[in-house]
């Protein structure tokens, strides 16, 4: 039989999502004379199986893949079911042409934005999701309860390898467990990945016998696929833990490859989140950081930087609510440590852990660098200041027989950086 469909065959406000269903939350503001039902049924139409003509379709060759858009709320907010059957089992790509895809620049909408989904167990299965999770902190660190602690080598780039590995060692003595590379530094001639990464991993090494605590490094792999898989091997083979990745300007099914091959050599992934911004950062388009993080972790990745709650270099965000999705229940994914990073440093550890808890990691480059007595001087300030926040004692307090903490108060005091 043959049978019409419609953009009103996407909108059922009756519609109750089955357990199965991927639901989907945007802000939509619809266009001029578009009411928001028109606009909404557009949307679940054009990321299922709709288009903008009405088709005759043969129902005996048609598998019904249709989104319904089953929930108008007052503040804009709409809520859209699609079939699991709808999805590519572990395909975060195809996903996302689907959820966030064509209907990101329609015109029946002024602006929309992808504002969280929930997962159903049919979905999730399809993806590996994290090896190590935030069991990172005692399983391939000693960090035990206290946050991870890990610094980037600061200017970002244009340090020598000589430079580059002096601050290691530095930061490691001082006190974090991990150097980590910058987003824009992966392989160039001021500072080659293979010399970079061999000498750190030695460093890492000499440090973890000097101080009696395993130290690491957060090595960014960024390249083109096959030669990240390369670069991973390379730290793999020099006995590095982890492998850094920038996760949105490497794509999804880069990160998935990766997610793949370390899982053969034993790698904890750190999700670097650059660019995310382009796609979280207007509260009225695009993909909310908390949906870029979900899909995150669905990809596999151990850590992913999440914001500062606002005490840091960049623009506030719901720190606080990513963190604990990462956390959550999500049938057998395992959790993501989250990572806090931009403009941190030991002044307002005491509010960061009070705001995110400590089952995170805190990184800091300028706040350890730039401490007036150098780099391992500014690492034992924020695990100084770690040390006081876990013992509950005030920074200042802590700070009368902590020579580096009452220095970096006396520089910074407790700023939030722009
Ligand atoms: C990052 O990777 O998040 C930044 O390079 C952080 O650097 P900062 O601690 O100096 O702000």
């Amino acid at each position: 039989m043959t049978t019409g469909i419609e953009y009103d065959d996407f909108l059922d406000l009756e519609y109750e999502p089955r357990d199965d269903d991927l639901v989907c939350e945007f802000t939509i503001d619809p266009a001029d004379g578009m009411t928001m039902e028109a606009a909404a049924s557009r949307v679940a139409s054009e990321s299922s199986n709709g288009t903008w003509a009405a088709l005759a379709v043969d129902e005996d060759e048609l598998t019904d893949l249709g989104a319904t858009a089953y929930m108008i709320g007052n503040d804009d907010r709409i809520s859209v079911a699609y079939p699991a059957a709808l999805f590519e089992a572990g395909s975060m790509a195809q996903i996302l042409s689907c959820i966030a895809g064509n209907i990101m620049g329609m015109k029946a909408v002024d602006s929309i934005r992808l504002e969280d989904c929930y997962w159903p167990e049919t979905v999730v299965d399809g993806f590996p999701g994290p090896q190590f999770g935030t069991s990172v902190a005692s399983e391939k660190l000693d960090a035990g309860d206290r946050p991870v602690l890990a610094t980037v080598p600061k200017p970002k780039v244009g340090l020598s390898t000589d430079a580059h590995v002096q601050i290691a060692e530095d930061a490691w003595r001082g006190g974090v467990d991990l150097l980590k590379d910058d987003e824009n530094l992966t392989d160039q001639p001021f500072n080659p990945f293979e010399e970079r990464v061999s000498r750190s991993l030695a460093k890492a090494e000499e440090l973890t016998e000097e101080t009696g605590e395993k130290k690491d490094y957060l090595v960014n792999v960024t390249a083109e696929t096959e030669e990240m898989i390369r670069r991973a091997e390379f730290v793999h083979e020099h006995g590095g833990g982890f492998v850094m990745v920038d996760v949105v300007t490497c794509g999804w099914s880069a990160v998935q490859t990766l997610r793949e091959h370390c899982e053969d050599m034993d790698l904890a992934i750190h999700a670097h989140r650059a660019m995310h911004a382009a796609f979280d950062r207007m509260d009225h388009h695009g993909v909310s950081m908390r949906v870029i993080a979900q899909v995150a972790r669905l990809c596999g990745v151990d850590h992913i930087h999440t914001g500062t709650a606002g005490l840091g270099k960049l623009a506030n965000e719901d720190t606080p609510g990513i963190n604990a999705w990462l956390k959550s229940d999500l049938y057998d994914c395992t959790d993501v440590l989250p990572v806090a990073s931009g403009g941190l440093h030991p002044g307002v550890t005491d509010a960061l852990i009070d705001a995110l808890g400590t089952d995170i990691a805190i990184q800091a480059g300028g706040g350890i660098h730039g401490h007036p007595d150098g780099t391992e001087a500014g690492a034992r300030a924020l695990r100084q200041s770690v040390e006081a926040t876990m013992q509950d004692v005030p920074l200042a307090e802590y700070a009368e027989d902590h020579a580096e903490l009452a220095t970096a108060l006396e520089k910074w005091g407790a700023e939030t950086p722009r």
